[in-house]
């Protein structure tokens, strides 16, 4: 069924292509972001734009009122770990007091249907088995206790008022539907990969000497586009009373080398990876176990390594250069 949606963090990378794939369904949204990291050109032009912050109580409530919505997709949040360890104080003002004000904001408005952007970093360092929504929750940074703060702090709230949720724990997000949609930051290893190539650098891998099939730390690499999809499947389960948590992932790792191949694919040129030491705290492999999303929402993802690269060269041949 067609909804109404305020999503936070709509100008964002993940945002951003989520109101692309609601609006194709029909659905009306509008977005509420302060642009601290997202950008008003990702928001199309007849798509309403409330430039707020979540932490505005008044200003996300009145949202909700003012367009008649009748759910939150929340996206807005910090999301950088390094950052994170540096000011674990600012991430949780920002995405724990954050997520308090949109719930607040909800309940008195009567909104009672909430999709929220969750991490695989709230599992911590997984064994390197896939892991499934029922494994232990270990988080090793303040980014990964937001997160999983998060999903409590709703848990909570629908034991109390009966909200309904769902709680995406989204794995290594990349690709690209277009330039203007595409993720400019320089956090994740598939931008970073191709902005050494575009300087004739060599892509950096941090350790090849991991427990690993070649070596180099693996992980689940699962394209925006199907991620967006998973949202709007999401919406579904919001139909019944109910709350959910879910792994969105590929259910299968790519290593880190398997990714530089896959960009020497794409760009046709010869990579040779910069091999340096492994990073602190970053776990061998994780991999989701995709069976419950797949069980709850019918959802698989249908686009693979090649996609993902490919999408996210193409859009930064048009933004950048290469
Ligand atoms: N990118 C990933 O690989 C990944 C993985 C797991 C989870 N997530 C989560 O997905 C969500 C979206 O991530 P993204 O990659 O699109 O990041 P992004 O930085 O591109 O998007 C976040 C958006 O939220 C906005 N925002 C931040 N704080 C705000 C506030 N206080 N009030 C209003 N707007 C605010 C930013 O301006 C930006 O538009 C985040 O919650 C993130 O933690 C991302």
């Amino acid at each position: 069924m067609e909804q109404r949606w305020l999503v936070t963090g709509g100008a964002g990378y993940i945002g951003a292509h989520t109101v692309r794939a609601l609006r194709a369904r029909g659905d009306d949204v509008v977005v509420l972001d302060d642009l601290t990291s997202g950008l008003a050109e990702r928001v199309d032009d007849d798509v309403p734009l409330v430039r707020a912050t979540v932490l505005d109580t008044d200003a996300v409530a009145g949202a909700i009122t003012g367009h008649r919505l009748d759910g939150v997709m929340h996206f807005a949040a910090r999301k950088s770990v390094p950052e994170s360890v540096a000011h674990p104080l600012w991430y949780w003002h920002e995405n724990i007091e954050g997520l308090r004000s949109v719930l607040e904001a909800a309940t008195r408005t009567g909104v009672d249907r909430v999709v929220y952007s969750s991490s695989a970093a709230v599992y911590g360092a997984t064994s390197g088995a896939a892991v499934a929504e029922d494994a232990p929750c270990a988080p090793v940074n303040a980014y990964g206790s937001t997160k999983l703060a998060g999903e409590w702090m709703l848990a909570d709230v629908h034991r109390s008022t009966g909200l309904r949720y769902v709680a995406l724990r989204y794995f290594n997000v990349a690709g690209a539907r277009d330039a203007r949609l595409a993720d400019r930051g320089q956090a994740n290893l598939v931008p970073i990969a191709l902005d050494a190539v575009a300087r004739g650098a060599a892509p950096a891998v941090f350790g090849t000497d991991y427990d690993t099939p070649d070596g180099s730390c693996v992980r689940d690499f699962v394209h925006v586009d199907d991620l967006a999809d998973a949202h709007v499947a999401a919406t579904a389960l919001l139909e019944e009373p109910g709350a959910e948590t879910l792994n969105v992932g590929v259910g299968r790792g790519y290593s880190v080398l398997e990714v530089v191949a896959a960009i020497a694919r794409a760009t046709g040129r010869s990579v040779e990876p910069a091999v340096a030491d492994r990073r602190p705290g970053d776990p061998p492999a994780v991999v989701a176990d995709v069976t419950r999303i797949r069980e709850r929402l019918g959802w698989t993802a249908t686009r693979d390594l090649d996609d993902i690269v490919t999408s996210a060269l193409r859009a930064r041949e048009q933004f950048g250069t290469l």
